[in-house]
């Protein structure tokens, strides 16, 4: 499936119970950074778990233009032999990075602070989303943009050739923004430092430490402030990808709402920054076991056991909203079948990813006789108990893999059947979710 090729229309419709063990893929986050701390290293890194996804795909082909080798071995096995920090070559040729708003602000952070041009575009989604809120900061360290309207892509990037070190706050919660701005420190003398009021996902800081770079974290008065020591040597590491949260959401979610499931999903992060919809579903009563609890490649891992569970709404905090930001769709699923309401605020970030996902599934929803309310900042949803979803809409997914999965867990437990206009989207962060639902005994179809 190609999220760039024709639309496919898909249909989830009423299965048995969900049973059995759902393998998800490895975390979409944490191997764009492996393969891009990689080429970043001098010597070889040896990634295991990597996510075959289309967004990870176009990371990995980007890091061959600018110079590093990036081999795929086998399933998930991949190796990458890097160029050192400001060891960039200059791309011959625009730089697509596809649906893959990570990828593109990763890669512009880490060739900001070196004397490169490049140039890169992405799909129809992406070249909708906002990039000022990275080259505003890249501005600091003395690198130079030229995009469409708005900060939009195609954009042309021109590298600092003497990059200063800056310090920044990022004005919004966003682990991409942070991390662009301390890729692009990598390259700058002396120490830069990010500061963000609410902590984000902190797989780069990590893995910037397992790289060999000196980084520290303090909490201060403004919140949470990341210091990294510029232009260290960074050698290269065997980095093994625990399986993604945000994808683990999806079988999670469908077993809590499908009556008698019992599965297993195993070896998925557990990093505190990501975990917010698991602490959410247990809040609402989801019957969720956390087993065998250990770290794997310098992130904690559980394997969790998930089963049918009745439902009530809540309010979600939003000071958790960082740890979730990407699961508030499947959420907002779940929360239907509950009884009660669900709400959901401070969100607002949720309009500006790989579409403006308030209004896609607020809009979905609607079609399939759920009652929503939103705001700028906000989605409540009305649950309706189990059973109590009509369905028999369809959704549209706007290029956007999540909702594409949230309205096939939704199918699974309506009344009707519910149908996306196009599926081809999942493709770009969980290539396998049809066969892998499947086997668990859900329900979907193409067409
Ligand atoms: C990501 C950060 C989040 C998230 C995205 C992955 C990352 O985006 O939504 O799917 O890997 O850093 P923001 O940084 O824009 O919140």
């Amino acid at each position: 499936m190609s999220g760039h090729g024709d639309p496919i229309r898909m249909t989830s419709s009423k299965s048995g119970p969900l049973t059995g063990v759902a393998e998800v893929p490895g975390d979409k986050s944490i191997s764009h950074r492996a393969l891009i701390l990689g080429a970043l290293s001098i010597g070889e890194t040896k990634i295991t778990g990597l996510l075959e996804g289309e967004d990870v795909l176009d990371t990995a082909k980007a890091m061959r233009a600018f110079g590093a080798q990036v081999t795929q071995h086998g399933p998930g096995e991949w190796t990458v032999h890097g160029v050192g920090v400001g060891g960039f070559a200059e791309p011959e040729q625009v730089i697509d990075c596809g649906n893959s708003g990570t990828g593109v602000r990763l890669i512009m952070g880490c060739m900001a602070s070196s004397p490169i041009t490049a140039t890169f575009t992405g799909d129809g989604s992406l070249r909708k989303r906002p990039m000022g809120r990275v080259t505003d900061p890249i501005a600091l360290f003395g690198a130079q943009s030229y995009g469409r309207e708005g900060g939009r892509l195609p954009m042309t990037i021109v590298g600092a050739v003497d990059p200063v070190p800056v310090t920044y706050h990022t004005p919004m919660a966003s682990a991409q923004v942070k991390s662009a701005v301390l890729l692009a420190g990598l390259n700058a003398p002396g120490e830069t430092v990010v500061i963000e009021t609410t902590p984000t996902r902190d797989h780069t800081e990590r893995m910037l430490r397992g790289f060999g770079a000196d980084v520290r974290v303090e909490t201060v008065a403004e919140g949470h402030k990341i210091t990294l020591k510029g232009q260290p040597e960074l050698s290269g590491q065997v980095v093994a990808v625990p399986r993604d949260p945000s994808s683990a959401a999806f079988p999670v979610c469908a077993a809590l709402i499908t009556p008698g499931s019992d599965i297993m999903v195993p070896g998925v992060s557990q990093n505190p920054t990501r975990n917010g919809l698991f602490v959410t579903l247990q809040e609402m009563g989801g019957k969720i076991e956390f087993l065998n609890e250990r770290e794997e490649g310098g992130e904690p891992v559980a394997d969790l056991r998930v089963r049918y569970s009745e439902l009530v709404g809540i309010e979600v905090p939003p000071k958790r909203s960082a740890s979730m930001i990407d699961e508030y769709p499947v959420l907002s699923v779940v929360a239907a079948f509950a009884t009660g309401k669900t709400v959901m605020k401070g969100v607002h970030e949720l309009r500006v990813k790989e579409s403006d996902r308030i209004d896609a599934m607020a809009r979905g929803l609607e079609a399939n006789g759920v009652t929503i309310e939103e705001d700028e900042d906000t989605l409540i949803v009305h649950g309706m108990g189990a059973g109590g979803v009509p369905g028999g809409g369809t959704a549209a997914t706007h290029l956007d893999h999540r909702i594409a999965m949230s309205f096939m867990v939704l199918g699974m437990n309506s009344v009707a059947a519910v149908s996306v206009d196009d599926g081809t989207p999942i493709a770009t962060s969980f290539p396998i979710f049809e066969g892998l639902m499947a086997g668990l005994g859900a329900s979907i179809t193409r067409g």
